[in-house]
């Protein structure tokens, strides 16, 4: 393996990186330059492909990244203008995901970084999220707090360079999931988060009550009876004849998701003192959360920051953010790396609520980039 990158880079921090993602219905490469800047960015999007079974289905997800893998990784190295010989590593989501659409991007990096005699970095699929907003905001560094969101996940995260330390999660479903729930409930086609997201704009949020989850954990979530609640609701309108407007209900439903998000979320921005807040994964492409954080945030003097639409869903520019903090790190993995569709995240064993950071501001961006 090509030894000489630490030599030749640590100190200034560069690199370039190929990094490839497929960990469920999106298949990507993209070129990454020092961490932060975004040579190229492909992605294949398999909606069409699901979109008559109202959901992903995992043998049409791996089927179709082994059809397209290296298309799109070849569409990502000419839009940066480079040969392989140029990286200086490739990274690849390890997971969590789809076993079977997580091994096609493995099989093929661990393929390739062979070949090319190149390090070979696995990254986890919510770490890389979290590193959307370093591409979107280059002088955002940790310490700061973190709410991701996604299909699989809803967790509170406090990032600071030694780790992330976890704040808090979801001790059910994750938001996108019941965000995809209730949109099928109401007939809303695949992806349902965020076709409900656009009908819920002609809705009234406060056509109907849906009871607020309540969880002990401060700074959990929960949505599984909120999801039943959903479904009650519309079901015994059903049931009595009873007409409704399927945007209200989608309002409804939506502003209780928001608020209970915004809820634990700002209580842990409070109780620890956060200066800084940012928003990742899929569901932070939800207008209504990103529009209440982004006030909620203004009202308490704390910079807010969420990736632009192009970064919220899985795309591989994510994974090559996260994975130059790792090369940096000499964090490189072997080519007998395997997929690992329960991946867990690296957190530190306990939060510590005084120690908010070493050196850094832990209660600011001073000098850093300006939040939305
Ligand atoms: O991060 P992501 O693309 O894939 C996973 O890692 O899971 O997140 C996908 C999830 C899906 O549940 C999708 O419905 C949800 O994000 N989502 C949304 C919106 N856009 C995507 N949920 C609510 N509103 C949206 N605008
Ligand atoms: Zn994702």
């Amino acid at each position: 393996m090509e030894k000489s990158f630490e030599k030749k880079h640590a100190e200034k921090e560069r690199s370039l990186i190929l990094a490839m993602e497929s960990s469920c219905d999106e298949t990507a490469a993209a070129v990454i330059k020092d961490g932060r800047t975004i040579l190229s960015d492909v992605v294949f999007s398999q909606i069409a492909l699901h979109l008559p079974y109202g959901g992903v289905v995992p043998e049409i997800a791996s089927r179709s990244h082994i059809e397209k893998i290296d298309l799109v990784v070849t569409e990502a190295m000419k839009q940066a203008g480079l040969s392989f010989e140029d990286l200086d590593a490739l990274a690849v989501t390890q997971g969590p995901g789809l076993v079977g659409a997580l091994l096609v991007g493995v099989s093929y990096a661990k393929g390739l970084a062979y070949a090319l005699n190149k390090p070979l970095i696995a990254v986890n699929h919510i770490a890389g999220h979290i590193s959307a907003n370093y591409l979107a905001y280059p002088d955002l560094k940790p310490p700061f707090l973190c709410l991701v969101v996604s299909g699989g996940h809803s967790h509170l995260i406090e990032v600071r360079d030694s780790g992330l330390t976890l704040v808090g999660c979801t001790q059910d479903d994750a938001a996108g999931e019941a965000f995809d729930k209730a949109a099928r409930v109401l007939g809303l086609p695949y992806p349902g988060g965020p076709n409900l997201d656009k009908l819920a704009k002609s809705g009234n949020k406060d056509a109907y009550h849906l009871t607020q989850p309540k969880i002990s954990g401060a700074y959990d979530f929960s949505f599984s009876g909120l999801k039943t609640g959903f479904i009650n609701l519309v079901h015994g309108m059903d049931q009595r004849n009873e007409p409704y407007k399927k945007e209200d209900l989608a309002a409804v439903f939506q502003e209780t998701v928001v608020t209970h998000l915004c809820d634990k979320t700002m209580k842990a921005v409070k109780d620890f003192g956060w200066k800084t807040l940012a928003l990742a994964g899929g569901v932070s492409a939800n207008s209504r959360l990103r529009e209440r954080l982004k006030e909620l945030c203004g009202a308490a003097d704390v910079a807010f920051f969420v990736p632009p639409l192009s970064l919220t869903g899985d795309n591989a520019a994510m994974i090559g953010a996260a994975a130059h903090a790792q090369l940096i790190r000499g964090e490189t993995a072997p080519y007998s790396l395997n997929a690992d569709p329960a991946l867990s995240l690296n957190f530190a064993p306990e939060r510590d609520p005084v120690d908010l950071g070493a050196g850094a501001d832990p209660h600011g961006q001073d000098g850093g980039p300006d939040p939305v």
